[in-house]
């Protein structure tokens, strides 16, 4: 690059645009020869200039940055272990529109394009930009045989398996007069409650990290495991075609509308429109409702509706010419971190957050902002893929960084300001010790993957102060014990006024009556002082506060008796083991059925060391990780004994099955095999145990039921010889439904 290029500063966005392009066209080129020709024709340290400047641009013209984005490169790139897939028409971006005038250009361009039909009136459509990931389906005489994904346009993975899970793509078409072959391509997406609850679960049993609904979505869909796949329920949207052997409407609109037609989930918010100003009332109907969607979208999509028009106007650069994506204003503004504090969460956790100037963003001000891990503050995610741009960039001290409300909801860092940083900001060291308690904090090496976890934890289990408040506050929570009136502040106090020091203590507050309430009433005295620090006015303390204050003592004391008799599963639940959620606390209850046996077993499995299998029964759905977590927990001499003094004062029920009268299937046990199209495997299993049935994996003399779906193997022959009653997919669900 030549040394007397312009400085970003004098660009207006305009030309900042026009030299973006040109930059990308430039390494893109450059990028060809070097890897597929295997000539390269600049030097590395031109590249490297290159490649600084069209970063720098990005950074100081965020809304500018390309769909296809060279610093996103690395991670569209196919990851070892798929097939890839050649798309035999590439899957392309689209042209961006950020203000009105652009939609208005886009329009003219059209009309100037048409300009000789003097008669022809251009129809446009408008729809929801989804901020997921795009997939290619193929489907050969309307049986989907293969899916890909993106990739870089030209090559993709094949993810067949895992897109089978989706339950928008069906996996024979509906209906009729479809293509003998057709890609459909959309887009897949993460719901955000999906992306909360998978959070949630992950947290309550100290499991991995997700950063943002579409980069979880994109982990989901690389899984070696489909199963995998299927439990993170994802959505698909049909918006768009490639190869196909018959356009499938005359019209952009009625393709999407056949797409519905044929099983897909299409977005119900697509319109026609005929001028820029319909085009605009869409875009911002589709702004208004944004929040309320409950899925990430960045902008709307216009496409000229007329196919044989589109192909007239053709494409330009690797873009239609006939569609342009309107983008929403990213929500995003500059702040500095002031300072990295650690929180040590339930299980250990390590987990940074950035204390940062505040600032508005999207309407609410941002002080704080999750770190996530370790390796996400020197700049590479769970995947060890660098999180911002090609080259990893560490998070620090001093750092002005660009900030942003993902999805309307979760502040967090895009960018860090390079050209910024003070001279002597320094990488941040993450702590080896924890914070709180002074224990060797670790990464733990997951034995089946090799891989170190992405976070560190504190060893120090219940002698960490940190670990022991959060275990407490966990059990005493909504879905564990849900003891009212013993809410996060009430935890804290009790726990540092010494009054509770593990669950067992919390049944013994009564005993207790005259410490307890002397520590709230200090609470409460402190809590005025600084009222009348703020205020500058002096209160009296009157009677009836303290006689509320008795009332609510009894109240509490009420509500932890009401729980001395937990339902089991619950219980189990909120001892608060890692990897045991809400679902296997449930499973182990039902497989344990009494506190004592599953006490008796985990002692048991602590003292064989390692011989799981031979001490733990082999239960459906519970894997290794589970069972290790368990006798890990039984193990410690500790937790044992802080089990044992609390089950003094706690009796949790034994689970009782209920079998629902109702249903055929109830008490039956069912096995699945082939593949079922209707339901995916998860849905099948759930559905059968809420009826009452239990799902087994093999077939064996004590089988009552096989739903045998197409390519069923082994299993339906053994079914047929041992005379078991052997149903498909649509007899289930008839037999289901009675
Ligand atoms: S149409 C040739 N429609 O945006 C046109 N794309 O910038 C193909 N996207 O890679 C794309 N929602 O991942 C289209 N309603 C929509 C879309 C959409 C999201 C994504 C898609 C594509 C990128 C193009």
């Amino acid at each position: 690059m030549s040394g007397d290029e312009r400085e970003i500063e004098s660009f207006s966005e305009r030309e900042a645009r026009a030299e973006i392009d040109r930059l990308h066209g430039l390494l893109s080129a450059a990028d060809r020869a070097y890897f597929e020709q295997d000539a390269p024709d600049i030097t590395d340290a031109e590249y490297d200039a290159m490649k600084r400047r069209y970063q720098a641009f990005e950074i100081a013209f965020p809304a500018l940055k390309r769909d296809d984005s060279l610093s996103d490169k690395v991670a569209g790139a196919p990851v070892e272990g798929f097939n890839k897939v050649r798309h035999a028409v590439p899957m392309l971006s689209l042209a961006k529109a950020y203000s009105d005038e652009d939609v208005a250009d886009f329009i003219e361009r059209g009309r100037r394009f048409f300009e000789r039909d003097k008669d022809l009136k251009l129809a446009f459509t408008a729809e929801p930009k989804i901020d997921g990931l795009s997939a290619s389906l193929r489907y050969e005489n309307g049986v989907f045989v293969q899916g890909a994904t993106r990739g870089d346009g030209t090559v993709g993975e094949d993810i067949t398996a895992n897109l089978r899970t989706i339950s928008d793509i069906p996996h024979k078409l509906w209906g009729s007069g479809w293509p003998a072959s057709i890609e459909i391509r959309g887009e897949v997406y993460m719901t955000m409650a999906e992306f909360e609850a998978l959070k949630a679960r992950s947290a309550a049993v100290g499991g991995q990290e997700y950063v943002n609904p579409r980069n979880t979505a994109a982990g989901s869909l690389r899984q070696k495991d489909p199963s995998v796949t299927a439990s993170r329920n994802l959505k698909f949207f049909a918006y768009a075609w490639g190869a196909t052997t018959a356009d499938p409407a005359p019209t952009q609109y009625e393709a999407v509308q056949k797409f519905g037609e044929w099983g897909f989930a299409i977005s119900p918010l697509m319109v026609r429109a005929s001028s820029a100003d319909e085009l605009i009332a869409q875009y911002k109907k589709i702004e208004e409702l944004r929040s309320s969607l409950g899925y990430d979208i960045d902008g709307v999509v216009y496409k000229l509706d007329n196919l044989e028009l589109q192909r007239r106007w053709g494409f330009s650069s690797g873009e239609p010419r006939w569609a342009v994506a309107h983008k929403f204003p990213a929500e995003q503004a500059f702040t500095t971190v002031r300072a990295i504090d650690i929180q040590v969460g339930r299980t250990g956790t390590l987990a940074p957050v950035a204390r940062l100037a505040p600032v508005g963003v999207g309407g609410v001000v941002v002080e704080n902002v999750t770190l996530h891990n370790e390796d996400y503050i020197a700049g590479i995610d769970s995947n060890g893929l660098p999180i911002r741009g090609d080259e990893p960039i560490d998070v620090r001290i001093g750092d002005t960084v660009v900030i942003q409300r993902a999805g309307d909801v979760i502040p967090q860092i895009v960018r860090v300001v390079l050209e910024k940083r003070p001279a002597d900001a320094v990488p941040y060291q993450f702590p080896h010790v924890c914070p709180v308690c002074g224990s060797p904090a670790t990464r733990e090496i997951n034995e089946k993957t090799g891989k170190e976890d992405s976070r560190r934890r504190c060893t120090g289990e219940l002698i960490c102060a940190a670990q022991a408040v959060e275990q407490l506050k966990h059990f005493v929570s909504r879905g564990a014990m849900d003891i009212e009136g013993l809410g996060q502040e009430n935890i804290e106090l009790l726990f540092n006024s010494g009054l509770v020091k593990t669950a067992a203590d919390i049944f013994t507050l009564r005993d207790r009556r005259t410490e307890v309430q002397a520590a709230f009433a200090a609470r409460r005295e402190e809590q005025s002082r600084q009222r009348e620090a703020a205020s500058g006015k002096t209160r009296k303390a009157t009677r009836s506060v303290e006689e509320r204050s008795f009332e609510g003592l009894d109240k509490l004391f009420a509500a932890i008796d009401a729980r001395r008799e937990p339902e089991l599963d619950r219980f189990i639940f909120a001892l608060g083991i890692r990897h045991i959620g809400e679902t296997t606390g449930a499973v182990l209850a039902k497989t344990f059925s009494s506190m004592a046996a599953l006490r008796e077993r985990g002692l048991e499995a602590a003292a064989a060391g390692g011989e799981l299998h031979e001490v733990f029964p082999s239960v459906n759905g519970l894997g290794d990780t589970v069972w290790e977590a368990l006798r890990d927990f039984f193990e410690n001499e500790r937790n044992v004994a802080v089990l044992d003094s609390l089950l003094e004062q706690v009796k949790p029920k034994d689970y009782v099955v209920t079998v629902s009268a109702t249903s055929e299937v109830a008490g039956k046990t069912v096995v699945f095999t082939g593949s079922l199209e209707k339901l995916t495997r998860g849905e099948a299993k759930a559905m059968a145990e809420r009826l009452g049935a239990k799902v087994a994996g093999s077939v064996s003399k004590n089988t009552d039921i096989l739903v045998a779906g197409p390519g069923a193997g082994s299993k339906l022959k053994d079914a047929q010889a041992l005379g078991i009653l052997v149903v498909d997919e649509d007899q289930w669900l008839e037999m289901a439904a009675k």
